[in-house]
């Protein structure tokens, strides 16, 4: 398949796993044109500047903080929802950044995550089965069989949420609210009173004593445009791909193919088929690409995905997502490692501490452990620290809001609390608090390593 030809559409050829059954492909094919002429949502070269950044984190000179929705939402698009994910993500990233002194590269799951692979084609309730819900891209959670058929013109209006997410995101990640000097304007009021946000504030005042020290000495901060700006690249699952093949287009300053419906694209757990119709699409677009990983991965998969989606060897241009589970990932993640090291394959890898880690709480919600979430990430500081080769980064599912979807942390949810704010529309995600619980917790692990090598227990 590597040295075949490609073209956008090529991947039509081969087995494409987790489609939907459209009832009408006219109008599929119809949207794929609509989409095709609309502009693109992100441009090449915003692409190629993550892509290097990326390979500062592969050779382990920086850290990769992806995160944001399990799955976004078409009846949760506001001004306020936006903004709070944002911040999560920037207090988040400057715990990590001031804490471990690492330059922290930020990834939204977001602006186009909006296709869900499910585990079960069908869904069945009180004896009545239906197709599952696969994201707002394509049907409806409501469980009626009306709302879980698969809509065409559903592409359309996720180009165009996308879009008006990824405005505002510029907006605020370039006009001011991202200024290092709001740092403490970033942390919320139900975190700041608790332990947690008094720590924040203990950052955020370092951070603030910093930029006085540098302006004392004559540094013009004022003219630094990375103190008062961020870049926050988007990423989504390249699922759906014929909303990926309608928004790949030829970069017209190098000629190459670029999907622009994100920076960065990721094949999930359950479409990573090395002949199959996701590697054979992602292969040939241009922008960083992530595959997870699960525990039942073989090194010799995982070394085919490498051959496949990064045949040159380009560093940043792959990640290896592991999403093994808490008590999987010592046995599952050293062989995966150690293969794709001795193969010499340049990869950033990166935790998913969220997806190995689901089960059914005891009143029927889906939930994870905030200390399994830990424990995963514990593990695989060691796993890298005992191989030698570079934790580069977390990929998480988080929401700015006070939701009660996680067990655990440090405000000790509980099963009951599960019932109050659980509002997500696929996975459990942390909330703002846990999110911060957690960075801090990274921090602790990145700043670990700078001292003193691990051995796996
Ligand atoms: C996801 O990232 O939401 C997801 C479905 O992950 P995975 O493919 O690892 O199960
Ligand atoms: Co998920």
């Amino acid at each position: 398949m590597a040295t075949s030809s490609w073209h956008p559409d090529s991947w039509r050829s081969f087995p494409a796993a987790q489609q939907p059954d459209w009832p009408d492909l006219d109008s599929l094919r119809e949207v794929g044109k609509t989409l095709s002429e609309l502009p693109p949502l992100v441009f090449a070269g915003e692409s190629r500047n993550l892509q290097s950044q990326l390979g500062e984190v592969c050779r382990g000179e920086a850290f990769l903080l992806q995160a944001g929705d399990c799955a976004e939402s078409f009846s949760d698009l506001t001004a306020d929802l936006i903004r709070d994910k944002l911040r999560v993500i920037l207090q988040m990233s400057v715990v990590l950044t001031y804490s471990a002194g690492m330059p922290v590269v930020k990834v939204g799951r977001i602006a186009g995550q909006f296709a869900k692979p499910r585990s079960s084609p069908t869904e069945t309730v009180d004896e009545v089965e239906l197709p599952s819900f696969r994201g707002h891209i394509i049907n409806d959670p409501v469980f009626t069989a009306d709302a879980r058929v698969p809509q065409a013109e559903r592409l359309i209006a996720a180009y165009h949420q996308a879009s008006a997410t990824l405005n505002l995101l510029r907006a605020f990640t370039k006009g001011g609210f991202a200024d290092l000097q709001q740092v403490h304007s970033w942390n919320q009021e139900f975190v700041a009173s608790s332990p947690l946000g008094q720590r924040y504030e203990q950052v955020a005042s370092g951070i603030d004593a910093a930029l006085r020290f540098m302006k004392a000495c004559g540094f013009a901060s004022e003219h630094e445009p990375k103190l008062h700006t961020v870049n926050l690249y988007t990423s989504h699952e390249a699922l759906l791909l014929d909303y990926e093949e309608a928004l790949t287009r030829i970069d017209s300053l190098t000629g190459d193919w670029y999907n622009c419906s994100a920076h960065m694209l990721w094949v999930g757990e359950r479409t990573r088929q090395h002949d199959g119709a996701h590697l054979e699409f992602l292969r040939g677009v241009n922008n960083p690409l992530a595959c997870k990983l699960g525990p039942t991965a073989t090194p010799e998969e995982a070394l085919g995905i490498c051959d496949i989606l990064n045949p040159d060897r380009i560093p940043g241009r792959l990640t290896l997502i592991s999403r093994m589970g808490a008590s999987k990932i010592a046995e599952a993640l050293p062989p995966l490692v150690e293969a794709v090291r001795d193969a010499e394959h340049p990869v950033v890898w990166a935790c998913d501490p969220m997806h190995g880690n689901t089960f059914t709480s005891s009143i029927g919600r889906k939930t994870r452990h905030f200390d399994d979430i830990c424990a995963e990430i514990n593990a695989f500081f060691a796993v890298h620290r005992a191989l030698g080769t570079h934790p580069g980064g977390i990929h998480l599912e988080l929401t700015g809001e006070n939701v009660t979807e996680c067990l655990g942390g440090s405000s000790e949810l509980d099963h009951l609390d599960l019932e109050e704010r659980y509002e997500t529309v696929c996975d459990p995600r942390l909330n703002a608090s846990q999110s911060l619980d957690l960075a801090f917790r990274v921090a602790e692990l990145l700043t670990e390593k700078r001292n003193s090598p691990l051995t796996l227990e």
